[in-house]
């Protein structure tokens, strides 16, 4: 394990969890293609990414029961791509739970202190500890089969915590779990990475359960890292067309558009309107010198007056609440999402409504052909806008 510490980083607590460069490929398909991201101790990485993008790989790399093709994995700084599995301080939770059905809650709790050598005072000590702090104490003579799934869940978490490692993995660890104790079950967590200030890799493909459990996310796609960043950051600046339409509920509207104009007057122009672009964007575009982009709209930053620049049908008016969000197509076809604080009543199936971007106050109820003019300009952080070719954002 010579140099598996690197000198440079003495002057700060190293990373818990450290890859470079890490991929993993099984024959000719690639699970997993050059991973650098670094999980800092304390802190709740979620990794967030659809099905078979290479999440669950991800965690099996760092915990060991994968081999990398390629890459460097240090955990607490010291390189472990050639440490066993055991021997690397890491505890995983998986979606199944993987409890032993014939044990008890104790011994599945107290198995990885039995499986370490650790004398049986010790072990009865620390067992009850975690149980007490996880609301098991009361069930610890109970048998898997004989607790509910939300309890179940407990125990396998309570089995992770148990002596202590330096990090969790955890891969899905709700899916099993119904809406309801999956909303609690991810408070509870927030509070026990509060609590145990450990450091946690999470997986998931729900992006709400990413975006509320996380202190940054890693967004996957293919195999590969498209962003690392705060749930904020991914929001307000996905870094490409894909991060825009994973990340956010309803998704990211994704309009293609011609650009024309000279200068700073520069509109994107579609089959059903178009838009002016705020002149940053407008500059931006031209530096790169593109004739078409991807136009990023999120929902609530639509608006629906009474005359604006694009066109569309409504096909669908779901009310939530005080809100509602109005399904509309495109004459081309495409669907286009609006969320709204207007009343709806006076809308039906059918109506070809005018939308503009920018989002005014809560307050005012709908908006006229005076306060649109007096809408400022299109604000810039309204609109995102993608290269066509490679969806990669265009930042001003
Ligand atoms: N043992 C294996 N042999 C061959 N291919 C594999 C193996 N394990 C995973 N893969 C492939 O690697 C890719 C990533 O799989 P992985 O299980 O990491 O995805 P995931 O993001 O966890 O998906 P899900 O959300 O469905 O669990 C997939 O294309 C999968 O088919
Ligand atoms: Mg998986």
């Amino acid at each position: 394990m010579a140099g598996a510490v690197l000198s440079s980083d003495v002057d700060r607590s190293p990373a818990a969890v450290s890859l470079e460069g890490v991929s993993k490929w099984y024959d000719n398909v690639p699970a997993v293609q050059d991973f650098t991201i670094d999980a800092e101790a304390g802190e709740f990485l979620v990794l967030l990414g659809p099905s078979g993008c290479g999440k669950t790989t991800v965690l099996r790399l760092i915990a060991g029961l994968e081999i990398p093709s390629q890459g460097v994995i240090r955990i607490g700084g010291q390189v472990v791509n050639d440490v066993d599995p055991r021997n690397r301080d890491i505890a995983m939770v998986f979606q199944s739970y993987a409890l032993y059905p014939h044990m008890t809650v104790r011994r599945n709790i107290e198995f990885p202190l039995r499986s370490r050598g650790h004398p049986a005072p010790a072990r009865s000590r620390m067992v009850e500890e975690v149980a007490r702090s996880l609301q098991l104490d009361k069930l610890l003579d109970r048998k898997p089969a004989q607790l509910s799934g939300g309890q179940r869940q407990r125990v396998a978490l309570a089995r992770a915590i148990v002596r202590r490692p330096l990090a969790f993995l955890m891969d899905e660890p709700l899916s099993n779990l119904d809406a309801q104790l999956r909303i609690e079950m991810r408070a509870e967590l927030v509070e026990l990475h509060a609590k145990l200030d450990t450091t946690i890799i999470y997986v998931t493909h729900d992006q709400v359960e990413a975006t509320t459990m996380g202190n940054r996310i890693a967004v996957i796609d293919q195999s590969r890292l498209q962003q690392v960043g705060t749930p904020r950051e991914v929001y307000e600046h996905p870094a490409n067309a894909f991060v825009a339409g994973f990340v956010g509920n309803p998704p990211m509207n994704i309009i293609r558009g011609h650009l024309e104009g000279e200068g700073d007057a520069m509109n994107a122009r579609f089959q059903d309107g178009y838009l002016q672009l705020p002149p940053v964007l407008a500059a931006a575009a031209r530096r790169e010198n593109l004739g078409e982009v991807l136009i990023g709209i999120r929902p609530q930053d639509l608006q629906i007056v009474e005359q604006g620049t694009i066109h569309a049908t409504v096909s669908l008016v779901e009310v939530v609440g005080s809100e509602s969000r109005l399904v509309c197509r495109f004459a081309g076809g495409q669907f286009i999402t609006v969320d709204t604080d207007r009343d709806p009543a006076h809308m039906r199936n059918g109506d070809v409504i005018d939308l503009a971007v920018g989002r005014p106050r809560r307050e005012q109820q709908g908006v006229s052909q005076e306060e649109l003019r007096s809408l400022p300009e299109v604000p810039p952080e309204a609109l995102h806008l993608f290269d066509v070719a490679s969806g990669r954002r265009l930042d001003p």
